[in-house]
């Protein structure tokens, strides 16, 4: 096998690079590339090496800037071709998908250590009919986002829903630390629809919210997500939290949704054990490993 690396990306290499990720996915049993970074392929920012064997492209390496991905398709692996990219590129953090043996091998071969585990859970059939029970106590009500838009302003809302979002999440890399043009471009997607965004008020305090996530059409078998639920510091310690996943669980199964998940940093113990008491299992491990 001749193996060399470029750096260029050119539009007519796509399918080349799709048919890769494709065998990688089958052979794998899950995708080697993130939504974020496959919406990289033609994004100028991102930065790719691609991997030839003579003239035909086997493997592929992506770095945004923070964080690199990489996949080399089965039947050119063990040939050093990752190793070959990880050379050209440079020693960035890589997420692993589904964190599988092979990676975990190469990860060690070349220095690195996990620094940061992500949790896929998912929850389906009788336990997620069964978490869409759900009772506030008294005084304490639930709004979707153009119902509070109606009642207290919009601009008064999006301040109160970052403030509690940046309460329940002052220690995380992405979610944390949030202003009105972060949370503006996390609205500016194709599937973001305001009532699917749960609001939590008790009088003019917005205690907390979930936002719920449709991957496609729910009653044709797409997925549900919980997006993002968190509770602000006025919403916290008083027994809201269950509750609250299962407004949103609710809301996706009243829609049509078969199968909820989410992701949850794997050292969120008690995240982890709310998502478990409601009926989640994980499903898959994504694990950053770093080289210090
Ligand atoms: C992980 C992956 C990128 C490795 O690609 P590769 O081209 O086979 O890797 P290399 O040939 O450069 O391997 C370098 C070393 O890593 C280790 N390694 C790689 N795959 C391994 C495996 N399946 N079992 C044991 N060790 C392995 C070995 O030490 C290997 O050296 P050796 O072959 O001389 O023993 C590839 O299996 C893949 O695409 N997996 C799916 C995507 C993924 O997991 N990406 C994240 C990587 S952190």
């Amino acid at each position: 096998m001749e193996l060399t690396v470029t750096r260029e990306l050119h539009p007519d290499q796509l399918p080349a690079i799709h048919a890769v990720l494709d065998a990688a996915t089958r052979h794998d049993g899950i995708a080697p590339l993130s939504e974020q970074f496959l919406r990289g392929l033609t994004n100028p920012q991102h930065h790719h090496f691609l991997l030839y064997d003579d003239t035909t492209i086997v493997g592929i390496a992506a770095y945004d800037g923070e964080t690199a991905e990489l996949a080399v398709t089965p039947t050119a692996r063990r040939h050093g071709g990752a190793t070959l990219l990880i050379d050209l590129m440079g020693h960035k953090p890589l997420w692993a998908h589904g964190n599988l043996q092979p990676a975990q091998h190469f990860a060690r071969h070349l220095g690195y250590t996990p620094s940061r585990e992500l949790l896929v859970m998912a929850i389906d059939g009788d336990p997620l009919t069964a978490a869409t029970a759900y009772q506030f106590p008294d005084g304490v009500e639930l709004l979707d986002l153009p119902t509070a838009y109606d009642r207290y302003g919009s601009e008064t809302v999006d301040q109160l829903w970052l403030e509690a979002n940046n309460q329940a999440f002052s220690w995380h890399p992405e979610q944390g630390g949030w202003d009105l043009d972060r949370l503006n471009q996390a609205r500016d997607t194709d599937w973001y629809r305001p009532d699917d965004v749960l609001t939590l008020w008790e009088n003019s305090k917005l205690l907390g919210f979930h936002w719920v996530k449709r991957h496609g059409d729910l009653r044709a078998g797409a997925k549900g997500e919980v997006y993002v639920v968190g509770l602000g510091d006025a919403g916290r310690g008083r027994g809201l939290g269950g509750p609250l996943v299962n407004a949103g669980i609710n809301r996706l199964v009243a829609e049509g949704a078969s199968l909820v998940f989410l992701y949850v940093e794997a050292d969120n113990k008690p995240a982890l054990r709310a998502y478990q008491d409601v009926g989640f299992v994980v499903v898959e491990h994504h694990v950053l490993y770093t080289r210090s």
